[in-house]
Order: C-alpha cells, then structure tokens, then sequence
C-alpha cells in the first residue's frame, strides 16, 4: 500500500528535498529536458515517497514490448560464442561454495575489510574504539555494502529478463537467457552471506531506488540495457573487485571471484549489443539522448551513495550530514571505487559510441575523461579482473 500524504509526509518531503538538492543540480547538468523527465518520476518515488523503505515490497509498473522472433536466426556468431562459454560456466551456490566455513570476524589476519575504508576511520572518535567495537563497524560497513550489491542484483535479474524479451536478436535472447540464471544465483548468495554470516540485512538506499526505478519503468530496451549492462554492471565489477582485493575474508572472496567471473560476460554481452544498435540503427537526436543519460547516470553513480543508513544509526550525534557527505566523498573506499568503476564504464561508453566530442567536456569537468583510455571490458580478461 503506498504512504497517505499527510502535513508530516509534505514536511518530510521537504526535508528530503534540501537534502538531495545536489541531486536535482545533478540531474539537470547534461541540460537534456528529455532526459531530465525520465528521471523526475522515479526521483519522486525514491527520494520523496521512499518507496523503497516505506514498503515490503514495491510493484514498478512496466510499459516494454516482448519481441518475437519467428525466423530464428543466428547472425551473431560472437554473441553465440559468449552463450556457450555461459553454459559451461554455470555454477551452483548451494553446492559449490562451502557455507559451513566459519568467518571470525575478529581474528586480524583475515580482515573483511581493511579499517582505512571506513569513512569514520578518519574521525577522532575511530581510535578511542576497542579492537571487537571497530570490527563489529566494519562487519556493518559490509552488510551496507552487500545489502546494496543484493538489491542491485535483484533489479539485473529482473532487468535481465526484460531486456531478453524486448532484444529484437535471437542470439541475444538466447544469451540473455543464461545471464537470467546468473541474476539469480547472484540473488542467492548475498542473500545467504548477508543473513547467514553478517546476520544483518540493509533496506536499499534512496539513490539505488532511483537508478532501479529508472531502468525498470523505461520502455525503450536500449536505456534498460544500457543502464544495467554498462552502468550498474561497470560498477559492480569495479565495487566486487575492490573489496575482493583488500578482503582477508576466504569464504567472501570466494563467493566474489564466482560472482566477478559472471558480471565480466555481462559487461562484455552489453557491449556487443549496443555497439551494434547504437552504430547502425539509432538517429543522431535518440544517440543524442542516450549519451545524456548515461552522463546523469554517470553523476548519479558517482556522487550519491553516502551510506546515510549508517550514518543516521552510528555518526548522526558526531557530525553533520554534511561533514559526513565529505567525509565519505573523500574517503578511501569511495576513491577507490570511483577509480575501479569508471575505468570500466569510461571505455566501454566510447565502444559503444556513447562518448562525442560534443559530451566529453562534461566528463572532463567531473574528472572522469581520464579513464577514456583504459582497458575496455571485452580485451579484458577475467584474470585481470580478478587482479585489478
Ligand atoms: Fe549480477
Ligand atoms: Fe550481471
């Protein structure tokens, strides 16, 4: 049932509206009214009815075709490869990954995450906590984490299922069939590793509800691809490689290195199909806006998850919102996500023509051009990403 609106509701939402008004400057510097209305409903449903918090569950109306494909014809031999490296891929999370381990989280030598990524390590506060009290914050810093990855993966296999009925490529559909499979058992081990081991379940933050919203209620194939494929993908690629990196955690890196193996065909599936839609069968004006939307998605996924969940149940007596928006702004976990993620994402944008000249400015202005030269998913290997 969706909340009554009441004067609390209003002042609510007024309060939520300075909060996010970096947001609102945000969603208009492409300067694409199109692109600007895409996003103000799910903005609504995010960040003012909080959607995602106020209810169990949440129905997200949707408005894409299913495309049938009567000659079934196979013309995408790479897209075919990619579909049998898929099949002999496949894993299974109740049997493959060994739940009975223990994880300790308090023994030093198998850290989950190292203490200098939590935003509040920096604060004076940080070093006045015991041993057990500073690593208790950090089991909590994950399950946020993961709580994030969870809903995330819930949204790609919702997403996944989408796309694969409106891809007009049998190829495609036939790949998109595998990754359905993929979405859901990645559902099913943040949902274990978060209940089972951190016993502990965060609701989805304002901001990811936006970016969900956005994809799911768009009825072109394309954004939906492109937002989750590309974008969200990209960062979870980036998200799951750093944290398997500085983990010290067996099973955690485990699961990860399963998980990342998945999400590398993915990225690298989005890339193929796009390159081929976006190339030949877009006009200049639809390119046009494609390449805003990814830029404000760009802005969204960089600036906007401040982990205020943690912050209101930890930090809110220590500091203000806002300190706490720098703190983590600036933070070392944040830097290196940004980084991991946009040297994906930068790339894979211009492989699939996303990345004019008439945009670049604008990811010169935010200090994301930079990656425009790094390794793009496809000549990437899974070792290297498992690497790096
Ligand atoms: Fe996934
Ligand atoms: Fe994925």
């Amino acid at each position: 049932m969706r909340p009554k609106i009441s004067v609390n509701t209003i002042n609510a939402a007024f309060n939520k509206l300075l909060d996010n008004r970096t947001l609102l400057l945000d969603a208009t510097a492409s300067g694409n009214l199109r692109v600007l209305i895409s996003l103000l409903g799910p903005a609504y449903r995010g960040l003012i009815q909080q959607r995602g918090k106020s209810e169990s569950a949440t129905d997200i109306k949707l408005n894409s075709p299913a495309h049938f494909d009567w000659h079934y014809k196979r013309e995408h031999p790479e897209m075919k490869r990619l579909t049998e490296i898929a099949k002999i891929s496949q894993w299974n999370a109740t049997t493959d990954i060994d739940w009975l381990q223990e994880v300790d989280f308090f023994d030093p030598s198998k850290p989950l995450l190292i203490e200098e990524f939590h935003p509040a390590s920096t604060l004076p506060i940080w070093s006045k906590l015991t041993f057990e009290e500073r690593a208790a914050q950090i089991r909590l810093l994950l399950s946020w984490l993961l709580s994030q990855f969870l809903h995330g993966e819930q949204g790609a296999l919702f997403a996944a299922a989408q796309t694969t009925q409106s891809v007009p490529w049998l190829d495609a559909k036939l790949y998109g069939s595998t990754q359905v499979v993929d979405e859901g058992r990645h559902v099913e081990v943040f949902h274990t590793y978060l209940t089972k081991k951190l016993e502990k379940l965060y609701e989805i933050n304002d901001n990811l509800y936006v970016v969900i919203d956005a994809l799911m209620s768009d009825s072109r194939w394309d954004v939906k691809f492109l937002g989750m494929q590309i974008m969200i993908e990209g960062l979870a690629l980036g998200a799951f490689g750093t944290i398997r990196q500085i983990s010290g955690e067996p099973l955690l890196k485990e699961l990860l290195r399963y998980v990342i193996t998945d999400e590398a065909r993915h990225v690298h599936y989005g890339v193929l199909a796009l390159q081929q839609f976006y190339t030949t069968e877009l006009s200049e004006k639809e390119r046009r806006n494609r390449e805003d939307w990814a830029f404000e998605m760009s802005l969204l996924l960089r600036n906007r998850f401040l982990m205020h969940e943690l912050y209101d149940e930890f930090y809110a007596h220590h500091l203000s919102r806002a300190a706490w928006d720098k703190l983590v702004l600036k933070s070392k976990m944040m830097n290196s996500f940004r980084k991991t993620m946009f040297k994906r994402i930068i790339p894979n944008l211009k492989r699939i023509g996303l990345l004019s000249n008439r945009i670049r400015s604008h990811y010169e202005k935010i200090g994301l051009l930079a990656f425009e030269n790094s390794k793009a998913a496809p000549e990437l290997s899974v070792t290297e990403l498992l690497d790096n």
